[in-house]
């Protein structure tokens, strides 16, 4: 259990399958996730329980992010690719299901917990991520805690008929150090 300021992470249920399903195949939420098919609630539970399987092997790490004050299952934040022998990780999913929800905090209080977690309690010293180019809030957001755009990939990505970049970007445990500290738990 990781607790923020607004959040907490927590481990996945089966049970949260009918509190994503309905955000998880909404366009606006979807078009800036990396699979734009909708998902079905058999195709969720299976994503649900691989997730905790990958987690109980120490593979990769999913979490419902929930806030504190409503107990609500708000999005979902994952690190995985954990490279235990480098040390990094990748960030494969952020989000915040309700875009009525953006821009109130919760996105940057998730992944202050993640950052955290992954740097203070795995031991990893870097974590990176790819994002779209035309996810501009994204990038704005990731670069406010800290990550560095790092390079980028030609057309990788396709939405509506069209091919964007996509941008690479990470952040090291000392830069995480240095900016936020760590966490009080
Ligand atoms: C990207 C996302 C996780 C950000 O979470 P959020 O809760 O909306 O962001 P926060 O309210 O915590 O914002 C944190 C910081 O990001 C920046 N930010 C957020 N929205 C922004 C926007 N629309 N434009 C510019 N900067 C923005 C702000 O500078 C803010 O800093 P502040 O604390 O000084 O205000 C969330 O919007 C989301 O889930 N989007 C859809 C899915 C997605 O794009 N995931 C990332 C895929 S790689």
């Amino acid at each position: 259990m990781y607790k923020g300021r607004l959040v907490r992470l927590r481990r996945l249920e089966t049970d949260d399958v009918s509190a994503i399903l309905p955000h998880w195949n909404n366009y606006e939420l979807r078009q800036y996730l990396p699979r734009p098919l909708p998902t079905g609630h058999d195709e969720m539970i299976e994503y649900i329980k691989s997730a905790n399987e990958a987690y109980s092997k120490r593979k990769a790490f999913t979490f419902g992010i929930e806030t504190l004050d409503t107990k609500k299952l708000i999005g979902l934040v994952n690190l995985i690719n954990i490279s235990w022998i480098s040390s990094n990780a990748e960030l494969g999913l952020l989000a915040i299901f309700d875009p009525e929800h953006w821009g109130r905090g919760y996105g940057k209080d998730a992944m202050l917990v993640t950052l955290d977690l992954a740097f203070s309690t795995l031991g990893l010293n870097s974590v990176y991520l790819w994002v779209a180019s035309f996810n501009s809030r994204a990038i704005a957001f990731y670069e406010k805690l800290g990550f560095k755009t790092q390079g980028k990939l030609r057309e990788l990505a396709y939405r509506d008929g069209q091919r964007y970049d996509v941008v690479t970007m990470d952040i090291l445990k000392s830069e995480f150090l240095e900016e936020h500290g760590v966490l009080p738990k």
